[in-house]
Formats: C-alpha cells, sequence, structure tokens
C-alpha cells in the first residue's frame, strides 16, 4: 500500500516498477502485519467459494493468493507494472497473472463473479472510470470489494498525520528504491472519504454498498453488489 500524489499512468507504473523489490516489506512494516488480516476480510466479504475472482491491481498478487485460499474456483491477476507482476508470479502459479489496465480490462461483459481491489484504486487516474469497469466485466449479482487507506477523523487523526505525513516518508527516504513511499500522504488526502467513496460505488451501478473500517479508521473496505 504505497503511493502517488498525483502522476500521470505512466508515472504511477514506473513507480510500483521501481518499488516492487520493497513492495511486500513496507506493507508488513507500516501496517504492523495486519494488512493480512485485512485482505483476509475482504475475500471473506466478497469472494464466495467456486467464484471467478478478478483481483485488479494486483500488484505483488498477496490479495489474489488470498481469494483462491478462501475458495475462488479460478482467479486473475491483473496490473500494469511488470517488476509487480514478476513477484507476483512466483507466489502462486495457479493464478493466471495479467499485465492490463485496470481502466480497460481485457475480459468480455460479467466474466467474473467477483473483484477485488487492494490499495490499488487510489491510484487510478479515473476513479469513476475505473469503477465502471469493473462492473462491466462482474456478472449481475457480482460483488466488488475495495480495501484502501482513508483519513480518519476523531482521536487517532493527530496519530495518523504523524504517522503517513513524516514517518512513512522518512522510511521511503532510507529504504533503497523507497523514494515512492514520500507521495502517500498526499495520494490519501486526495481520495475520497469512506461515505464518498460508497456513493461513488452507487453511482457507478453498485446497490448494497457498505463499508467498514478497520485499525480506528485508517483503513476501509467497500463492497457492494452490480444492479441485476
Ligand atoms: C499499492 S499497490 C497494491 C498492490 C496489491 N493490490 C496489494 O494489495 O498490496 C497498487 C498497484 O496498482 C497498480 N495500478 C495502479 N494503477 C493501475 C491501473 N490503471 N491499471 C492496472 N494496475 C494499476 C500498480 O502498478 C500497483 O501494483
Amino acid at each position: 500500500m504505497v503511493e502517488t500524489g498525483r502522476l500521470p499512468a505512466d508515472g504511477v507504473r514506473r513507480m510500483f516498477d521501481r518499488i516492487a523489490p520493497i513492495y511486500d516489506a513496507m506493507n508488513r512494516v507500516m501496517t504492523a502485519g495486519l494488512d493480512r488480516r485485512w485482505r483476509r476480510i475482504t475475500v471473506a466479504e466478497t469472494v464466495r467459494t467456486g467464484d471467478r475472482v478478478l483481483d485488479a491491481c494486483c500488484g505483488t498478487g498477496d490479495l489474489a493468493v488470498a481469494a483462491l485460499r478462501g475458495g475462488a474456483r479460478e482467479v486473475v491477476g491483473l496490473d500494469f507494472s511488470d517488476a509487480m507482476l514478476e513477484r507476483a508470479r512466483r507466489k502462486d502459479t495457479r493464478i493466471e497473472w495479467l499485465r492490463g489496465d485496470v481502466l480497460a480490462l481485457p475480459f468480455e461483459d460479467a466474466s467474473f463473479d467477483a473483484a477485488t481491489v487492494g490499495f490499488g484504486i487510489r491510484n487510478v487516474d479515473d476513479l469513476e472510470a475505473g469503477l465502471r469497469e469493473l462492473r462491466r466485466v462482474l456478472r449481475p449479482g457480482g460483488r466488488l470489494g475495495v480495501l484502501e487507506i482513508t483519513t480518519p477523523r476523531g482521536v487517532l487523526a493527530p496519530f495518523y498525520r504523524v504517522w503517513f505525513d513524516r514517518v512513512v516518508p522518512l522510511l521511503g527516504r532510507v529504504l533503497p528504491g523507497g523514494a515512492a513511499y514520500t507521495y502517500l500522504p498526499a495520494s490519501v488526502r486526495r481520495f475520497p472519504g469512506p461515505e464518498a467513496l460508497r456513493d461513488a460505488f452507487e453511482r457507478n451501478g453498485f446497490r448494497g454498498v457498505r463499508f467498514r473500517l478497520f485499525a480506528g479508521g485508517i483503513v476501509a473496505l467497500h463492497v457492494g453488489e452490480v444492479e441485476e
């Protein structure tokens, strides 16, 4: 879960190519290992046994692997960064790993039962277009689960600001290849809060949209179903 302030798509792709070698380690450090639990919950709330699942913006593949372990029959992981995909391929050979853009998915309409996006949708140039494209490839009644960093309110907000605005960029500066982490705070700030993201789901053809917050509201999971 790393990121961009506002970079063009090609800049985002190159940035992820550069940080791929340290991406998994940074996730574990930044979330104190909690990201694994959030991924399992994302799968439990989005994927049903026997589903054909798309994990878009799959990066190094942890959410796709969690979907397979969670009972999916078939999983496709898609990302536009070759370096991230290369690491994903080493994790599981049963998953089909594809290079592609979430804004122009190389699949027929209604070809998946469920889709997941972990810490990826925030980087996509056009959020609404991304949601529409994900809805297009889901069958009616299919589910989308989006796990994403969000900005907490209340008592945790000051701690969060210190962590994301000071500690994470510092880690980015001291770790080899970590410069991209200096962009993380800006990308979170410009991303819609949980209610606004729920509204964006609804505007783009999802119903029954619900969200839950983790770690005191630092991370949000939104799940919605495609209108039938
Ligand atoms: C922060 S990583 C998340 C990786 C993984 N899903 C996880 O849960 O750790 C974001 C990923 O989104 C990918 N990405 C960003 N925009 C994309 C797009 N338009 N199409 C495909 N992949 C994209 C990046 O290449 C990167 O691998």
